[in-house]
This record gives structure tokens, sequence and C-alpha cells, in this order.
């Protein structure tokens, strides 16, 4: 068996071992190929990391808390790895570990239309909004950034790209992509975030990063106001189609994966 994992505290709730065997079955790849859910508390993730190899892993990805501790054991970093300072997928080959970053490109690759021009707010400055803000900067967006602890935001516009905006106008933004853990353990997001569940518009794109079972409050609103929504879940299939293929070698089922993952 070649063996995959994503390793996160807590990954429990993962859709990724649903999500990436169900690709590995249609790719025919299922009988040699197997994907799985391992708790790595934070002082094990080296260890774990570096046994792997040995135990006939080919690659992970990597969840909370773990996206900068992969960066800093890899051997190799990507380009998106390094400049984003964040790593959700590891590639185990000739003895080295080398670090991606999907994430940035999963964001891009589930929004309904390019980012090129438009006004984007990103709320968060943890790794997910590291990777929001490289990727609309790259792709040539107008970026701000929102964070509760604003030195934060200021210190990521410095290293990235993007202003930070200390009290953003929620109808002045063609994109609205929340980053933030905020909805995770059921908070009011228009409660912890600069938003008003009646401030969206319709025109506008909003992304969720968090997802459950039931959509978000903040999606919700969005969909109500007529706005277009991308939930987590859509984010988690791109960003899993771009590990997969850096993997396997194979181009992802991507409506294979996402039938899985909300399955
Ligand atoms: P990740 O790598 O998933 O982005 P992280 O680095 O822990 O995780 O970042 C979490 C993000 O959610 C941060 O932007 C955090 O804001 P702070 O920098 O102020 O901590 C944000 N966040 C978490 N709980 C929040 C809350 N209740 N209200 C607003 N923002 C919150």
């Amino acid at each position: 068996m070649i063996r995959l994992a994503v390793l996160g505290h807590p990954v429990g709730h993962s859709r990724s071992p649903a999500m990436h065997n169900a690709a590995l079955a249609a790719l025919g790849l299922g009988s040699e190929w197997r994907y799985e859910a391992i708790k790595v508390a934070p002082g094990g993730f080296e260890a774990r990391v570096r046994a792997m190899p040995g135990e006939g892993f080919a690659g992970a990805n990597v969840t909370v808390p773990h996206k900068g501790a992969a960066l800093a054991l890899a051997d190799e970093l990507s380009g998106v790895a390094r400049e984003v300072g964040a790593a959700n997928t590891l590639i185990f080959a000739g003895g080295e570990i080398r670090a991606e970053n999907t994430d940035a490109d999963g964001l891009l690759n589930a929004l309904p239309a390019s980012p090129a021009g438009r006004r984007a707010l990103v709320l968060g400055a943890g790794g997910a909004g590291r990777a929001a803000v490289w990727a609309l900067v790259r792709e040539g967006a107008e970026v701000e950034v929102w964070n509760r602890t604003e030195l934060r935001s200021r210190h990521l516009c410095d290293e990235l790209g993007g202003r930070p905006a200390s009290d953003p106008a929620q109808g002045d933004y063609e994109l609205i992509v929340n980053t933030t853990a905020v909805g995770l353990r059921g908070e009011d997001p228009f409660e912890q975030l600069p938003l008003d569940p009646a401030g969206f518009a319709p025109g506008q794109t909003v992304v969720d990063m968090v997802y459950g079972v039931e959509q978000t409050p903040l999606l919700a609103a969005a969909g109500k106001a007529g706005a277009s929504v991308v939930d987590g879940i859509e984010v988690l299939v791109q960003q899993g189609a771009l590990s997969l293929r850096l993997w396997t070698g194979c181009e992802a089922p991507v409506e294979v994966m996402r039938s899985a993952a909300r399955a």
C-alpha cells in the first residue's frame, strides 16, 4: 500500500479521507493507495512526519495547527509555500521532504470568476489568510485585509501586499473571503467580524473557509441577499485536487471528490 494522510489536531471531522479515497478509487488506484486521518499533537509533529516515509507514506496534507511547522521541517520548499509562509502539502520522495502550498491556487480555482481587477476583502491573517492574500494579489485583485489583531494584518500586508482595513465597508467589495476560524465553534460571525447580515448585495461573491454539516450563517445571509457563495468544502476540494495531482501525477476527478466531500 502507498499511504497518504491528513495530519491535524483535531482531524476527526476532516472530509479529506473520504474525498481522497473516492478519488483514488475513481482513478483505479484504490487497491494500491490509501488515505487516512492522523491526529498529531503539536509537540509530536516533526517526529511523526519524519517517520512517515519509512512507513510507506508518499505524502500528506497538513492542517491546523501544523502548517507552519510543515514548512519549517521540509528539505525543499515550493515558491508558493515559501512566499505564503505555510505548507498544506508534503511530498516524500528520494529521501527528501518537499513542502507545497495548494491552498492558494485551490481558493482561486474555487472562485466562479477571476478576481483580477476586483476589490477584495480578506478577513483573517493566519495561514489561510496569508494564502488567500498571496493568491488574490498575484491575480491582480485590489486586496484589503481585516484582522481582529490589527498588528498581524499590517504585518501580512507589508510582506505579501494588499492594504490593512480597520473598518471595512462591506458594500464596497466584489469579493469577501472569510479565512478566520469564526464559526468553527458556533460563534456568531456577525458579532465577531466587521460584517452585517443585511450588508451583502447581488454581484458580490462571498467565500467562507469554515465548513460544517450545514451552510454557515455567513453564507446563508450572503445567499439570501443575492450574493454568489462559495463554501469551505469547495475550497477543500480544489486544494485537495491539486495535492492529489502532486502525489499521483494523475488529473484529479474533481466531481467525484466534490460528491464524496459533501456526502
Ligand atoms: P489558520 O492557519 O487556519 O488561518 P490561525 O493562524 O490560528 O489559523 O488564524 C486564525 C485566524 O482566525 C486569525 O486571523 C484569528 O485572528 P487573530 O489574529 O486576531 O487571532 C482569527 N480568529 C479566530 N477567532 C476569532 C474571533 N473570535 N474573532 C475574530 N477573529 C478570530
